[in-house]
């Protein structure tokens, strides 16, 4: 394997610093030695997670919703485009948001970076598949989504994103990347964002059942934050425009990730089968080939070692 790609940066804005992926991007680059603007609403991030980072030498909290503003004036040599509602439970909650911050706010976020000539790097998902026909997805895969079901205005609002991104990188000349993560867990998940690791976790913690959808036999990949967060400091680095998919290269099913979690933590909690919701993924895993060719990168965190570190943190803060 070769080294991970990386570089040196001056001064990095952080929209939606204030969350899961973004606060973590936000201490790993301070404790690289860059100065940091978080911009944040705070809509679905923990104000615990931007308080961490408040102490710190070189970094700024900006609370704005970026749809509306992205007020920060000092040139930056990276944007890195992270603020989304991101579960399915805050994009059903948030719809309008969602949809608003995938297009008004990346069209700030773009300007932002495209007046000061940094580099900018929007963060997609692989909701941009849908509910795939074909798994796993490599990056040339168009996708199955409905534009009107409970899930489009998550996964049009980040196909709505890349499309302006890529336009604003064909006829502005903005040096522009989009990576496009598929799940990614680990601690500073809030326990009720609805996503399988930190439902499953708090569940089995407090001793109730796991509320397991449909029959459990859905498939999805897994990724921890740390890996998350150095591919996209890679891709970054790089230069490439993508888009690369990043995420775990294996699938578990979610009954098979609910009795690893019961057992992880030593729980005595059963499972319960609840509804599934409409659209949800039969499967979902990366085709993480180009990541590995150009990124020098693949996951190295096992899900198990993952899991113990993210039942750990729940169990210490949660
Ligand atoms: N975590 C994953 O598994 C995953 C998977 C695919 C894509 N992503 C993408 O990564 C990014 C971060 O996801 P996350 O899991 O950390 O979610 P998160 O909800 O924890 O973080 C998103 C942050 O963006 C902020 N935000 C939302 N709308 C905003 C707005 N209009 N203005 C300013 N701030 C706003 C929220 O307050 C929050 O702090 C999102 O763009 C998401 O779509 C994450």
């Amino acid at each position: 394997m070769s080294r991970v790609i990386s570089r040196k940066w001056g001064h990095v804005v952080v929209t939606g610093g204030g969350g899961f992926v973004g606060s973590r991007l936000c201490a790993v680059l301070l404790d690289a030695g860059a100065d940091v603007t978080c911009v944040d609403d705070l809509s679905t991030g923990r104000a615990e997670n931007v308080a961490a980072l408040r102490g710190r030498p070189g970094f700024t909290f900006v609370r704005a919703d970026v749809a509306e503003e992205l007020p920060v004036d000092r040139p930056a040599d990276l944007v890195l485009h992270f603020a989304s509602p991101s579960s399915p439970a805050d994009c059903l909650r948030l719809p309008l948001h969602t949809l608003d911050t995938g297009s008004l706010g990346t069209r700030n976020a773009l300007r932002l970076a495209h007046r000061a000539d940094a580099r900018f790097v929007l963060a997609s998902a692989s909701g941009v598949y849908g509910a795939p026909r074909q798994n796993p997805q490599d990056e040339r895969y168009r996708g199955d989504v409905d534009p009107v079901g409970p899930r489009s205005a998550h996964d049009e609002a980040k196909r709505f994103a890349e499309a302006l991104t890529t336009a604003h990188a064909e006829t502005l000349g903005t040096d522009t990347c989009v990576v496009r993560l598929f799940n990614t867990y680990g601690p500073g998940m809030r326990g009720d964002d609805g996503r399988a690791v930190p439902t499953f976790v708090r569940q089995a913690l407090a001793g109730e059942p796991l509320t397991v959808t449909g029959d459990g036999l859905q498939t999805r990949s897994l990724c921890y934050i740390d890996d998350t967060v150095s591919a996209v400091l890679a891709a970054a680095a790089h230069g490439m425009r993508g888009p690369v998919n990043i995420g775990g290269a294996s699938e578990i099913t979610m009954l098979g990730l609910a009795r690893l979690v019961i057992a992880l933590a030593c729980s005595r909690s059963e499972i319960r089968y609840i509804d599934r919701p409409v659209d949800d993924p039969a499967v979902r895993r990366p085709d993480i080939a180009l990541a590995r060719d150009k990124l020098g990168w693949e996951p190295h965190v096992p899900t198990e070692e993952g899991l113990r570190r993210t039942i750990d943190w729940f169990r210490a803060n949660v």
